[in-house]
C-alpha cells in the first residue's frame, strides 16, 4: 500500500509562534506543510505572503507545500520560489495564463499544482494534462480552516486519478481521520489537514491516524 503524504496546514497554527508550530510539526512526521497563502479577493479572507514563507524555509527541511488563494498568481510565483516553497500551487478559476503560469514555476525549478474550487469540475484541467505535477480538490470552499467536509470531492479524487494518473491528487479542507479514510478509499496521495491536527491533543498521532485513515 502506498504511503500517504499528510501535509498540516497551518493556517490553524499559533501565528505568533510560527517556529515552534513547524517544528513540532515535522518533529510528529508531517511529510510536507502547508502553507495557504489569501488575498481577501478570490477568496474573502487574508493570511500571509513570501516573508512569512521564507521564515518557514529556514525553521524546517520538509517540502513547502503553498496553496496560492489569489487572483493572477503569476505575478508572485517567482517571489514565492525565491523564498522557498517547493510546491506551487494555483487556482484555475485565479488566472487567464494557466499554461503560462504552470510553465514560469517550472523555470524556477519548482512542481506546479492546479487547484480547483467545488463548483469546478475536475474536467476542467484536461487542457493542461501533462503540464503539471499535482492537482488540489478543493473539499470545501476556499477562505476559511474548519469547514465540513464536501462528499463531492469524492468523486474528483476518483475522477482525477484517472484522468491523471502519474501526478499527486491531494485534497484540501474538512479532513479528519474518518474523512481521511473516504479520500484514501477514492485514491487521494496527499492530504491537508488543518483544524483536525492543531486541535488534536496529540499531534504525532492526529497525523499517522490522517495517514492510515483510522
Ligand atoms: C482552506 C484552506 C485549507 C484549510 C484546511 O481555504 O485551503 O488548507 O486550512 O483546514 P481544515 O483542515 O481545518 O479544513
Ligand atoms: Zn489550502
Amino acid at each position: 500500500m502506498k504511503k500517504i503524504i499528510v501535509s498540516p496546514s497551518i493556517l490553524s497554527a499559533d501565528f505568533a509562534n510560527l517556529e515552534q508550530e513547524c517544528r513540532s510539526l515535522e518533529q510528529c512526521g508531517a511529510d510536507w506543510i502547508h502553507c495557504d497563502v489569501m488575498d481577501g479577493s478570490f477568496v474573502p479572507n487574508l493570511t500571509f505572503g513570501m516573508p512569512v514563507v521564507k521564515s518557514i524555509r529556514r525553521c524546517v527541511s520538509i517540502p513547502l507545500d503553498v496553496h496560492l488563494m489569489i487572483d493572477k498568481p503569476e505575478r508572485y510565483v517567482q517571489q514565492f520560489a525565491e523564498a522557498g516553497a517547493d510546491f506551487i500551487t494555483f487556482h484555475i478559476e485565479a488566472t487567464e495564463s494557466v499554461s503560462q503560469t504552470i510553465r514560469l514555476i517550472h523555470s524556477c525549478g519548482k512542481k506546479a499544482g492546479l487547484s480547483v474550487k467545488p463548483n469546478t469540475p475536475i474536467g476542467a484541467l484536461t487542457p493542461y494534462r501533462g503540464l503539471f505535477d499535482l492537482v488540489l480538490v478543493m473539499s470545501v470552499e476556499p477562505g476559511f480552516g474548519g469547514q465540513e467536509f464536501m462528499p463531492s470531492a469524492i468523486e474528483k479524487i476518483q475522477r482525477a486519478k484517472q484522468l491523471f494518473p502519474n501526478v499527486i491528487v491531494e485534497v484540501d479542507g474538512g479532513i479528519n481521520k474518518d474523512t481521511a479514510k473516504q479520500v484514501i478509499d477514492a485514491g487521494v496521495d496527499a492530504i491537508v489537514a488543518g483544524s483536525a491536527i492543531f486541535g488534536a491533543p496529540d499531534r504525532r498521532l492526529a497525523i499517522e491516524h490522517i495517514r492510515k485513515g483510522r
